[in-house]
């Protein structure tokens, strides 16, 4: 399959994004085509500053690269490299009504959060999206929950692309994963509530955070009555999240963790926890920490992802505007 996926240049990555999404791209390489993306035009429609942005968007690749993303099996590259990008938006945009827009959930949400700038980059963001998505004819889109609305909408408008011009978009699938394959982790402190950058920083862990941050944030993490060390996310929200963390980072069934733990406590179970993350997570650190010396070479990748990138994408869009009609010279 060929694969699209894209993602934010701007915030830290967690282990609640690193286990529900980001993993499954290093994992979707081995046998897909995989284009992955980092969308600094999205990030312009809330505020940046400028002298902070292409930084932003170099430590993304770092991170990319840290957790395994192989620039010899994927195409990584920066979307604001493609022009295609923006062009094949506007032809979009003349396809999409506004009704459609503004009912969507995350502009709903962004202006609300971002009531003193409400732009029309804010409400056209899923337009954009689209285009970033369909330049690439992929069969699937890796997403989090959230962002299914938007591959909807992409598949709406290849739709409408191909039976007012003429047939070019594929319409891909948006994969999901599944809730009981840890789709999410919660906060630390509110095993209720998903963990998230936006809270305070004892409720969640950096996927890149230093090893006594990690074993001090799991060891106060908040755990529930009772002292057996059992799966069940009503009643014992907390210990289920943090069984749901080992399990994935372990690659071992939940039950096969609950019975190895089950009547040692909560004390060892969480030391375990954190060892376990530490491990794991020591590799990345150090692949990161020596990616970021290197930017010579980590532009060179951009570099060579934004040349295969445009291959692709400018095909497409010469295929685009032949059947828009513009006058070919
Ligand atoms: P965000 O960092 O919120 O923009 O999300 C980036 C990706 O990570 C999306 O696919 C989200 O669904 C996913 N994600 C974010 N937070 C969590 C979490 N706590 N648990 C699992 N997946 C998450
Ligand atoms: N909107 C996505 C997010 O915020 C990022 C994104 C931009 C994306 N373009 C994409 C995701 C294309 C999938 C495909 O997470």
């Amino acid at each position: 399959m060929r694969i699209l996926s894209g993602i934010q240049p701007t915030g830290e990555m967690h282990i609640g994004n690193y286990l529900g999404a980001w993993k499954r791209l290093v994992e979707l390489q081995t046998s897909n085509e995989c284009f992955y993306m980092i969308a600094d035009l999205h990030a312009l429609t809330v505020p940046q500053k400028a002298n902070e942005l292409a930084q932003a968007t170099l430590q993304k690749a770092v991170e990319l690269l840290s957790i395994g993303i192989d620039p010899e099996h994927s195409t990584l590259f920066v979307q604001s490299h493609v022009s295609a990008h923006t062009e094949l938006a506007w032809i979009l945009n003349t396809l999409t009504p506004l009704g459609e827009l503004e009912r969507m959930t995350q502009f709903k949400e962004k202006s609300k959060k971002y009531r003193a700038n409400i732009n029309a980059g804010l409400l056209d963001y899923p337009v954009l999206q689209a285009a970033d998505i369909l330049l690439y004819l992929p069969d699937g889109v890796p997403v989090g929950k959230d962002q299914i609305q938007h591959v909807e909408l992409t598949r709406e408008l290849a739709k409408r692309f191909n039976a007012t011009y003429g047939a070019i978009f594929k319409e891909p699938k948006a994969l999901v994963a599944k809730e009981e394959e840890g789709a999410k982790i919660m906060s630390l402190k509110d095993p209720k509530k998903k963990m998230s950058k936006s809270d305070p920083p004892d409720t969640w862990i950096g996927i890149f955070e230093d090893e006594g941050i990690i074993k001090r944030k799991i060891a106060s993490a908040t755990t529930d009555s009772g002292k057996d060390v059992a799966y069940n996310p009503a009643k014992k929200p907390g210990i289920s999240n943090l069984l749901t963390i080992y399990s994935l980072v372990a690659e071992q069934p939940i039950r096969a963790v609950e019975k190895k733990f089950q009547k040692k406590g909560y004390a060892p179970f969480k030391k375990a926890v954190a060892e376990l993350l530490i491990s794991k997570l020591r590799p990345l650190r150090s692949e990161k920490k020596q990616l970021e010396s290197r930017e010579v070479y980590l532009r060179e990748i951009l570099r060579q992802g934004a040349k295969k990138a445009n291959a692709v994408a400018s095909r497409t869009m010469e295929e685009a505007r032949r059947k828009v009609g513009f006058l070919q010279i």
